[in-house]
């Protein structure tokens, strides 16, 4: 009797480590598999095929991929697409000047010659996935080793992309799922003509900005529009002002009606990575060991870019985009580790990995897999922390990472002398040197610089310490500060005019000029450090790492034969639901599912630049001319809802039991952030903006109302 309530009771802690209601990421094409039923015992009215279909238009195909790391979805059928504001912040930017500060000002498109190209930008539509696990695992055996496996997997897969889109403009991409047990092709339709529509101003669409980012309750009206154009013929094109707006397949309607606690809703993006399966050492490994180290270095970052900001607008305009990203990993990682702690995260996979211990003890492919994980884990650590502080210490210096770019010229020059291909890297490089300098501020980057150099020093240990590390003791002292001054001084990185004259008359008898330039030789000084001690020991044990999850992931679905796995989010397209909830943030609070434009105005206070609204945001608001927008007096602003989503799905739209709009997905609530890595149904919510605020803004902020008449709205 005991030994079976051990039995059931270690069952129900399997299940409660790997499933959970409304958690998971399911793959489109699979939707039949089970998940279907579930989403409409939940509510919805659609079926598998309204969602993802190759024979008829489907759901699908209103989405796109937005940019390099975000998700649209098309409004209308002239190509009127909607994604973030902070998808769009680079494109804002780019397009803004201080005397036209389209960040501070917004910018509205009042026709569509008014909309502003973007070169670089593409939006990519999916045109079909198909399952390829045999053919990408075709001649592999067990006899192979890991190295021989993987060039033969590469192989597969390279002629299978090749031959998907033989014929067509379309792009292929295989992707591995389930650490490679599994395999799909993903085939795209890339637009390169997409046009700046409209943004709203930052303080409403990055409204409470880094303080507020990761929580709840939130009030940021965090979208912006943009147009797909086409050729004639409705198919990709680079820029053309002949260009025409593009007919897509489908768009979504937009939703008037609202949303209430309970709602059955779901997502349909591009999560980026998750990480669902990790074992107990893995999680110790992030949330003991490089999160705080990472976390340490972004804080110096941060601290001196904000200094700089508070007091000089065109540095802060300069930095707007880098701070954005250096903050936004920064505090997620901080939100990790506080809710790994909370829900015991170690402790609890330790558990579930006793019982796993147990049930493969009879079976030689998986006995003693835990204990090389340790093994393999244990060996990595010297090397990831030296890698984190490669990445974010020295890249973190902005003229060492310019200085890099610098690499392939310095190669090329040495080895050959072909001058036409020193010349066309040149050419990049002057490119590469007018964007560097155009957000570059020399005082932030030399603070950088002394702060971040000797945390490097302190944070490795001395078997990464680059060959400088003995110049600066003897010839400096070991004054960082004194080194960083002499090297700025004499450098020709951050000088601008010389460098463009050095480029411009480059030929290979000058390489000296670069390569014994100071920042390029400490530079180099690193890169041989992490070329020759770092990357290959780190990914050589990263691809075994691989490996054992390779086999872990094997037997997890061995062993719960009854349970759905959802694969790890890869940037491919993927169906979340769930629904409208609230949550318990702590003892005593409660937090509602939804906010209104009430807290925008209980935040607003001109002294603080995060929560300073435009004064016509605040005429509306005495007037409480919110028209058609109005819910109870104000107007809705954001909403939470259960659904697991996590980086990359932010612009994903957030849709109703009926396939229609009601939100922009961008963010999660700070409290079950850790979903990226344990998905908790009490804390995760994702957290979107109502598309009623986006309507409202667009009409009545923004007098752009002939964007809302070109949407389908439902009411
Ligand atoms: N946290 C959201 C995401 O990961 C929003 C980031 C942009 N906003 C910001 N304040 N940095 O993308
Ligand atoms: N803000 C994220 C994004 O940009 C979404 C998330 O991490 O929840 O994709």
């Amino acid at each position: 009797m005991k030994k079976l309530i051990y039995f059931l009771l270690s069952l129900a802690m399997i299940n409660s480590v790997h499933l959970r209601a409304d958690e998971g990421m399911w793959i489109p094409l699979l939707l039949n598999n089970y998940t279907i039923a579930d989403m409409q015992k939940n509510g919805l009215k659609l079926t598998a095929d309204d969602i993802y279909s190759i024979n008829k238009e489907s759901i699908k195909d209103a989405i796109v991929i937005f940019g390099s790391g975000c998700t649209g979805e098309l409004v209308s059928d002239q190509g009127l697409l909607l994604t973030n504001h902070h998808c769009g912040y680079e494109q804002i930017q780019n397009h803004s000047r201080i005397d036209n500060d389209y960040l501070t000002n917004g910018f509205w498109a009042m026709s569509k010659a008014e909309e502003l190209p973007n070169p670089g930008l593409t939006v990519k539509f999916l045109v079909r996935i198909e399952d390829v696990t045999k053919q990408a695992l075709n001649d592999i055996d067990n006899s192979m080793t890991q190295a021989e496996r993987n060039k033969k997997i590469g192989e597969n897969i390279q002629k299978l992309e090749e031959d998907a889109i033989k014929g067509t403009h379309y792009l292929a991409s295989v992707r591995p799922f389930y650490y490679g047990n599994e395999y799909f092709l993903f085939v795209y339709e890339e637009f390169k003509d997409v046009r700046l529509v409209g943004a709203p101003p930052s303080s409403i669409g990055k409204f409470g900005g880094d303080t507020d980012n990761w929580m709840w309750p939130r009030h940021t009206g965090d979208f912006s529009v943009f147009r797909i154009y086409a050729n004639k013929e409705n198919k990709p094109a680079d820029y053309s002002p002949v260009n025409v707006p593009y007919k897509p397949k489908k768009f979504l309607n937009v939703s008037m009606k609202g949303i209430n606690e309970g709602d059955f809703t779901w997502v349909l993006g591009y999560p980026g990575g998750t990480e669902q399966y990790l074992t107990s050492d893995a999680i110790k490994l992030v949330s003991e060991l490089r999160n705080p180290h990472k976390i340490k270095i972004r804080d110096k970052r941060l601290e001196i870019m904000n200094s700089y900001g508070d007091i000089n607008d065109t540095i802060r305009i300069k930095y707007a985009s880098k701070n954005a990203r250096v903050s936004n990993s920064w505090k997620r990682w901080i939100g990790e580790i506080n809710g790994l702690k909370r829900l015991d995260g170690i402790n609890k996979k330790i558990e579930f990995e006793k019982e796993f211990t147990k049930w493969a003890e009879n079976k030689p492919v998986y006995n003693g897999l835990l204990k090389e994980f340790s093994k393999n884990y244990n060996d990595i650590e010297s090397y990831a922390l030296a890698y984190d502080y490669w990445r974010e210490a020295v890249n973190g210096i902005e003229i060492i990472d310019f200085a890099a770019d610098f690499e392939n010229l310095i190669e090329i020059s040495e080895n050959q002398f072909d001058s036409s291909l020193v010349l066309a890297e040149v050419t990049k490089l002057i490119k590469i040197a007018s964007d560097f300098y155009k957000d570059y501020d020399i005082r932030v980057d030399k603070d950088v610089f002394k702060a971040l150099l000797p945390m490097y020093f302190s944070g490795v240990s001395e078997d990464f310490y680059p060959s400088v590390y003995s110049i600066i003791q003897s010839e400096y002292n070991g004054d960082f500060t004194r080194y960083v001054e002499k090297l700025l001084r004499e450098t020709v990185f951050n000088k601008p005019e010389k460098l463009d004259r050095l480029l411009s008359i480059f030929s290979s008898d000058r390489v000296g000029e670069l390569k014994n330039d100071p920042v390029y030789v400490l530079f180099s000084s690193f890169s041989e450090v992490y070329k020759n001690k770092v990357s290959e020991k780190y990914i050589a044990l990263s691809a075994k790492n691989d490996s054992l999850y390779n086999i872990y992931m094997n037997a997890l679905r061995e062993m719960q034969p009854q349970k759905k796995f959802y694969p790890d989010a890869n940037f491919t397209m993927r169906v979340a639901y769930g629904k409208v909830k609230g949550y318990y943030p702590k003892d005593g609070v409660k937090y509602l599912h939804y906010t209104t434009l009430e807290g925008v105005i209980e935040k607003d206070n001109p002294a603080i630049y995060d929560y300073d609204i435009p004064n016509r945001l605040r005429e509306i608001y005495k007037q409480s001319d919110y028209g058609v927008y109005a819910k109870d007096g104000t107007v809705p602003l954001c909403f939470i809802a259960t659904n697991h989503t996590t980086g990359g799905n932010s612009g994903s739209p957030v849709l109703d039991a009926n396939g229609s709009l009601i939100g922009l997905n961008f963010d999660r609530a700070w409290e079950g952030i850790a979903s990226d890595m344990m998905y908790d149904p009490d804390f995760s919510r994702n957290v979107s903006l109502d598309i009623r605020y986006v309507l409202f803004i667009i009409d009545k902020y923004a007098g752009a109302k002939h964007l809302v008449d070109e949407m389908k709205v439902v009411r």
